[in-house]
């Protein structure tokens, strides 16, 4: 790993804490990496080195990591600088960030992890920019965290911002849900297993479900979500990213670009989603959480049926559902396959069971082929079985999607990063249904959304999976 300053902008917030410093920590101690990185918080708050180092050490405590390395590493490799909101604070950060170089011996490599609100990414990337902070005599990388923009306008001024300062070779931007282990499994589960890739279009499958439910409300997260809503929140997002991954063609290589470049063929070939194809959900209470409206119709829910306009998935429909406060929280991708051409078993009232590949992001990793067989009783006829593959079962704890991301940002691999092109073609496709006024569907929490969403598999004949 080559020798590095992190530095961390927004360094003493919630996600600094709770999930950077124990995400990067981990990475550096598996690889026996503790010496190549040193740190640097920045913020607005007053503080020492000293008061950040005991900081680090408490977040990393928190997070199970407080052995003797630990002490170490704050002691030798932790840093904080105090700045301003205006960009032009920035200079007293590029002076302290060649001191630290020189003391540590560092050859100017840089990553620069903005984690911050938004309505203040423009201005760290000016005042990075402006500074002279977005190159250097090694690497300069900038990682930007979600929601990059509220919508198309928005994003793209957003990027205009970045390229203003920096190369998109130089940009990260984050999408923890492509940090997960199993949603990178998505690529070897197509590209590894010919038996898949081959069975993997219009021919063979009959429709895909992605389903992203949280059993949490908006927990204390109020004043953010309202103004968001679930289709800003995670659908334009994390689901998208989603569907994406599992409908993109074949990339030439397994590289950055190449990858990148089929996701956005995917994004450009959705056709214009029609609003009688989307179904809006609000929990039942969300309106008494705090710094929530009591009048607010912000949608806590959202499902989706989306066509995918190219000659690998004409004619299969695309269902995608989220919400908060539902019944349990689970991610899953269900590809269901078309029945067999003809039904040689029992009459036409017989029930026909298609194949149904069930890929369980999270929690309890894995997949489930569902399947025919025939029962050993004579009487019984056919029965569903399923094989079964969990994670867990073989490789126990899987990495924090954080640790993945942070050491692809170190070691300058954009794979699992969304570049310019792909989030805004992503805003595109969801601008239409953002223009309109929303009215959505009373749901009770506990249950998996408004009986609304049920009516859009239905129209086709389908229902949704039960997880
Ligand atoms: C975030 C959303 O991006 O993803 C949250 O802002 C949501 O509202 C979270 O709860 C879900 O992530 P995960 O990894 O818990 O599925």
């Amino acid at each position: 790993m080559d020798k590095h300053l992190f530095v961390i902008i927004g360094g003493t917030g919630d996600l600094a804490r709770r999930k950077l410093i124990p995400s990067l920590y981990d990475m550096l101690a598996e690889g026996g990496h503790l010496g190549s990185c040193v740190v640097l918080g920045v913020g607005p708050t007053e503080l020492t080195d000293a008061g950040y180092r005991e900081m680090t050490r408490e977040a990393l405590s928190a997070a199970g990591f407080s052995d003797d390395d630990v002490a170490q590493w704050c002691d030798d490799c932790i840093h904080y600088q105090q700045i301003g909101r205006e960009p032009a604070t920035y200079a007293a950060l590029a002076e302290r960030i060649t001191e630290i170089e020189n003391e540590h011996d560092l050859p100017g490599n840089r990553t620069f992890y903005l984690a911050l609100p938004p309505s203040v990414f423009t201005t760290a990337l000016e005042g990075l920019g402006s500074n002279g902070l977005s190159t250097s005599d090694g690497w300069a990388r900038v990682v930007i965290e979600k929601p990059f923009g509220t919508d198309l306008a928005s994003a793209h001024e957003l990027n205009e911002a970045v390229h203003r300062w920096f190369d998109e070779s130089q940009v990260y931007r984050i999408d923890h849900y492509l940090g997960k282990q199993t949603v990178q499994n998505l690529l070897v589960f197509r590209f590894a297993n010919a038996l898949f890739a081959q069975a993997w279009d219009r021919e063979n499958i009959d429709n895909v479900q992605i389903t992203v439910a949280e059993s949490l409300g908006v927990e204390g997260r109020g004043g953010y979500y309202d103004a968001a809503g679930a289709l800003r929140d995670m659908v334009q997002n994390h689901l998208t990213q989603l569907l994406t991954l599992v409908a993109m063609e074949p990339p030439v290589a397994f590289e950055a670009d190449a990858i990148r470049t089929e996701k956005v063929k995917v994004l450009k070939a959705v056709k214009p989603i029609d609003s009688t194809d989307v179904v809006y959900g609000q929990y039942d209470g969300y309106t008494d959480e705090p710094d929530v409206p009591p009048t607010s119709t912000t949608p806590t829910s959202v499902a989706l049926r989306l066509s995918i306009d190219n000659w690998r998935w004409q004619g299969v429909p695309f269902y995608l559902r989220t919400g908060k406060s539902l019944r349990a929280r689970t991610t899953q991708i269900v590809v269901t396959f078309r029945e067999p051409p003809v039904w040689l078993f029992g009459g036409p009232e017989e029930h026909i069971a298609p194949n149904v590949l069930v890929l369980t992001l999270q929690p309890d990793e894995g997949f489930d082929l569902h399947f025919e067989v025939k029962s050993p009783a004579e009487d019984d006829g056919l029965q569903t079985q399923a094989l079964r593959f969990r994670y867990a079962d073989e490789y126990g704890d899987i990495p924090m999607a954080y640790e993945t991301l942070i050491q692809d940002v170190v070691e300058g691999d954009q794979t699992l990063f969304v570049r310019s092109d792909e989030v805004e073609e992503s805003w595109k496709l969801y601008q239409p249904l953002l223009d309109k006024t929303v009215e959505p569907h009373l749901y009770e929490p506990g249950t998996w959304g408004p009986d609304a969403n049920d009516e859009l598999p239905a129209r086709d004949g389908n229902h949704w999976w039960a997880p």
